[in-house]
């Protein structure tokens, strides 16, 4: 079964990719991912705090003065390797796999830390993740200027270097289609499609938010599904998957939908680095045993370009749904 993939300008021997995680940080997991049968790694990010973390002035006694602002600031003990260590760990996994590797930054503000976009093409890197981890809390920020602040960072990076760039986004976009296409047109190549915002909760026993990072599940699939969908059918770019693939079905479920790379955390983090060989393997019996030659001829088999207007399809399916539930859905008594 033919399982490759064009995914950012690079042939992969199939969609599968190990995503951004502490897994890149070692080379045995590493080779051990590449020996399973993923086809890319994508490093953990390196983090804006991180690189201006050495430029910035010491706190003023002002701000010294609110522990909160020192307990805010990150540490550099809470980053996994500095600046450095990052660019040397792109140039050791080069070395150790042959598969491609796409490293990461991740920041919010259109700044002199970008350039380390051309240090990582420097060292090796294949391509680049661009994560835009953002939320909007500022009453006085329009939906066009946060937007805006992302677009001319994908252009300081896109000036940086000459590797292809995805953009990793978030679904809280008030207009996605819209703000999916002025990122095609700053000349993204990819979407990465959808990080996972972390989510505090509150501890009652303690009376105070609660940090857990929960690993995902396959509910969280259909969101990236419906857009996948939707942006495949209208902006021609790369798309990758992030976000709730466990199976092979729902590796299947996402090219089907649009997704050029699929790439897996939580499923290898809950159990092992293994797991690509199992998906891949099933993802191949799935298409011989459905009458598929290659990956390719699955890919988008599903998607809303039947639809002249998807937002007509999506108003016609949210009806269809609640009407249905309608008929079924009794409380008990
Ligand atoms: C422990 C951990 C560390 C992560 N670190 C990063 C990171 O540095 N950069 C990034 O873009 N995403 C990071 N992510 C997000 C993952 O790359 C991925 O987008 C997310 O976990 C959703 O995919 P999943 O459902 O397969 O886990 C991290 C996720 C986990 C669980």
């Amino acid at each position: 079964m033919d399982l490759t993939t064009r995914y950012l300008g690079l042939t992969l021997s199939n969609p599968l990719i190990l995503g951004a995680s502490p897994l890149g940080d070692d080379l045995d997991d590493v080779r051990r991912a590449e020996d399973s049968g993923a086809a890319g790694i994508v490093m953990h990010s390196l983090f804006e705090e991180q690189i201006t973390m050495g430029c910035r002035p010491p706190l003023s006694d002002h701000e010294e003065s609110f522990a909160e602002a020192v307990y805010l600031r990150p540490h550099r003990s809470e980053f996994a390797l500095d600046p450095d260590q990052y660019l040397e760990q792109i140039r050791r996994i080069k070395d150790a796999v042959r598969i491609p590797l796409i490293a990461s930054l991740n920041g919010v503000t259109n700044a002199g830390w970008l350039k380390y976009a051309r240090l990582m093409d420097q060292a090796g890197a294949d391509a680049l993740e661009l994560n835009v981890y953002r939320v909007a809390t500022n009453p006085d920020e329009s939906a066009e200027s946060a937007e805006r602040t992302t677009l001319e960072m994908l252009t300081a990076v896109k000036a940086q270097t000459r590797l292809p760039v995805a953009v990793k986004l978030s679904p809280f976009y008030t207009s996605l289609a819209n703000f999916a296409q002025r990122l095609a047109s700053a000349h993204a190549d990819g979407l990465v499609l959808f990080n996972r915002f972390y989510q505090p909760d509150i501890d009652l026993e303690a009376l105070e938010v609660s940090h857990r990072l929960e690993l995902s599940s396959s509910s969280e699939l259909p969101l990236r599904l419906r857009w996948l969908a939707i942006l495949s059918a209208q902006l021609d770019l790369t798309y990758g998957v992030t976000g709730g693939v466990h199976s092979a079905a729902d590796a299947i479920k996402a090219v089907m939908a649009g997704a050029d790379g699929v790439q897996l955390v939580s499923e290898i983090l809950k159990h092992g680095l293994y797991r690509f060989a199992e998906i891949r393997n099933d993802l191949a019996t799935w298409l011989e045993r459905h009458g598929y030659h290659s990956l390719a001829q699955a890919r988008r088999s599903l998607n809303l370009s039947h639809c002249p207007d998807p937002s007509v399809y999506e108003r016609a399916n949210y009806l269809r749904v609640l009407a249905s539930r309608r008929s079924t859905t009794a409380p008990p008594r």
